[in-house]
């Protein structure tokens, strides 16, 4: 198996500033919902599955959490479509509960503004959106984003949940891929 190093450009976040910035965005949830009986926080599978479980252990009021995975159609191609398929659904009712939707990465927000008009339909009490990376030049579909933990450009980035082909999400930190590299080394696979 090919290693990440071949094709890793640079390491654009790294564990550290992970760390500090997901303990703010949990002091800063756990200050804005300190009056809630009923939080639960929505994890979009798969990206977002590893900052979810190191934001939940940074938020320090009670919570639930819930999984939803989506699919985009046209897959293969980086940016989504704009229709997505709920592959999986919640296990739970969000009626009248403050709902936080955690997301690993916003590129097009095609992907997030269905989810929302989705669960926006089961009439929860609130509803925000919190995500570890915002590529905001990409977006083609506005979308109110109240956490966000790092705005980066357009760069396509991998490791910490992001995958790449779907490997490398274990990584602990957020990497930018050098595509020509990348092609590089899966078209020697290949042959
Ligand atoms: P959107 O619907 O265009 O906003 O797409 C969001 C989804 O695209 C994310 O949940 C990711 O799964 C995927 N995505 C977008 N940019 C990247 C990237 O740079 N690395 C890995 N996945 C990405
Ligand atoms: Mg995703």
């Amino acid at each position: 198996m090919e290693k990440y190093q071949e094709f890793l450009s640079e390491i654009l976040i790294s564990e550290e500033s992970l760390k500090r910035r997901i303990n703010e965005l949990g002091e800063q949830i756990s200050k804005d919902y300190a009056n809630s009986s009923n939080l639960v926080l929505i994890c979009i599978l798969r990206g977002g599955v590893m900052f979810l479980t190191d934001l939940m252990r940074a938020i320090k009021i009670p919570h639930a959490i819930e999984f939803m995975a989506v699919e985009s159609y046209g897959s293969g191609s980086r940016a989504s479509s704009g229709q997505v398929r709920i592959s999986h659904d919640l296990n739970t009712d969000i009626h009248d509960r403050d709902v936080i939707l955690v997301e690993d990465i916003i590129d097009s927000g095609h992907t997030l503004s269905s989810v929302l008009e989705l669960l926006s339909s089961r009439k929860p009490r609130s509803l925000q959106v919190c995500t570890l990376l915002d590529k905001f030049e990409r977006r083609e579909i506005e979308v109110f984003v109240k956490y966000v933990g790092f705005p980066i450009l357009n760069k396509f980035v991998f490791g910490y949940g992001l995958d790449l082909d779907d490997l490398y999400r274990n990584l602990p930190f957020v990497g930018v891929v050098d595509e020509e590299k990348y092609k590089l080394v899966k078209s020697k696979q290949n042959e």
